[in-house]
């Protein structure tokens, strides 16, 4: 499911007892469904399972990975997957359930994968305060990454009709809650490395934020990062890199460097490789998406000076896969 080209059929389901039992189980499964909340609809998926977070990345033809959000129904499952110090208690505290995500560093034994997190030692988690998000969320049990239901680059979706618009036959379901009443997304603040900082503005104000960790500090803005020094270079950076050097489409490895494979070709030289990994032998693009993070992890180890990376066909989650070595080859 859920390869470009392959259409599924979607479910409609009520916000009853059947059809949230139906939701979870799809959920529980690996299969995508999207479900209401009280500022979007998401595009849910086992938040746990870096196969079904790729099948979000291929519904919604999203180019990029990125972080995602991971819902979960209360404060004690989100202190399962990530570290929550005394300002995200505060905020958690006063703001869920409702429009507040926190990024916080991950737990020692937090489940979201890899993949969820784009490879970052932070999760994004949100206690949605919709009763259909919350019902479905304690019935799954799991953390449920939900970007916004929608094709990328189409506007967020407030009803399942707007779902179905952009995603019918791209998703195995979608839980009818009627509309979203927020309508913008939620607001997004870090709460990393001592310092609290806005990420995203969103359903709860900047003022109301301030208030609440009033006695304990001041909200940054990403504008803020040079002003105020202490904070470890990319510590902030959205966007997971490796340290070694990387080096793309190569044909033949070079000694000393570690190998990213793709498929069943192998480049010339393959046994000078010092470490090897295929993201896919079959050549899945989606096996690959999932793999990506932990793969770019396993590899970069100290010492190391450069990941040669095979060439990944741009089609499809090559997009995204493509993307982010790019990017990881750039930035030095
Ligand atoms: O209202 C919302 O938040 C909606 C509904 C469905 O809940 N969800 C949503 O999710 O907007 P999403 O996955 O599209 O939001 C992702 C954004 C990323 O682009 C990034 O800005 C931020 O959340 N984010 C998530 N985890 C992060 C992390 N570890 N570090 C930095 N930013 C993170
Ligand atoms: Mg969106």
């Amino acid at each position: 499911m859920n390869d470009p080209g392959s259409m599924v059929q979607t479910d409609r389901l009520s916000p009853d007892e059947a059809g949230l039992a139906r939701a979870a189980t799809l959920l529980r499964q690996g299969r995508l469904v999207a479900f209401p909340t009280e500022t979007v609809y998401g595009l849910g998926a086992d938040a746990t399972d870096a196969s079904a977070v790729a099948g979000i990345y291929a519904a919604k033809d999203r180019p990029r990975f990125n972080p995602l959000i991971a819902h979960v129904d209360g404060l004690k499952a989100a202190q399962e997957q990530g570290v929550f110090e005394d300002a995200a208690l505060r905020l958690a505290d006063a703001f869920w359930p409702g429009p507040l995500t926190l990024v916080v560093p991950v737990a020692p034994g937090g489940t979201v994968c890899d993949l969820a997190r784009a490879g970052l030692d932070s999760v994004g988690l949100r206690v949605p305060s919709h009763p259909v998000a919350r019902a479905l969320l304690s019935a799954v049990g799991r953390p449920v990454a939900a970007p916004s239901a929608n094709r990328s680059g189409r506007v967020s979706p407030t009803t399942a009709a707007h779902v179905l618009a952009d995603l019918d036959g791209r998703i195995d379901a979608v839980l009818d809650g009627g509309s979203a009443d927020v309508g913008v997304e939620s607001t997004i603040v870090a709460c990393l490395d001592g310092t609290i900082r806005l990420l995203r503005p969103g359903g709860v104000s900047r003022e109301a934020i301030a208030q609440v960790i009033g006695g304990i500090g001041k909200v940054l803005t990403e504008d803020d990062n040079h002003a105020d020094a202490p904070l470890a270079p990319g510590m902030l950076a959205s966007h997971y890199a490796p340290r070694a050097r990387v080096r793309r489409d190569v044909a033949e490895i070079m000694p000393g460097e570690a190998a990213l494979l793709f498929g069943p070709m192998r480049p010339r030289h393959a046994e000078r490789a010092v470490a090897s990994l295929n993201l896919s032998p079959t050549g899945d693009l989606r096996e690959a998406a999932a793999a990506l993070f932990s793969a770019l992890r396993a590899l970069d180890q100290p010492g190391l000076a450069t990941i040669a990376v095979a060439p990944i066909p741009e089609a499809g989650l090559g997009e995204a896969i493509n993307d982010r070595l790019r990017r990881a080859a750039a930035e030095r």
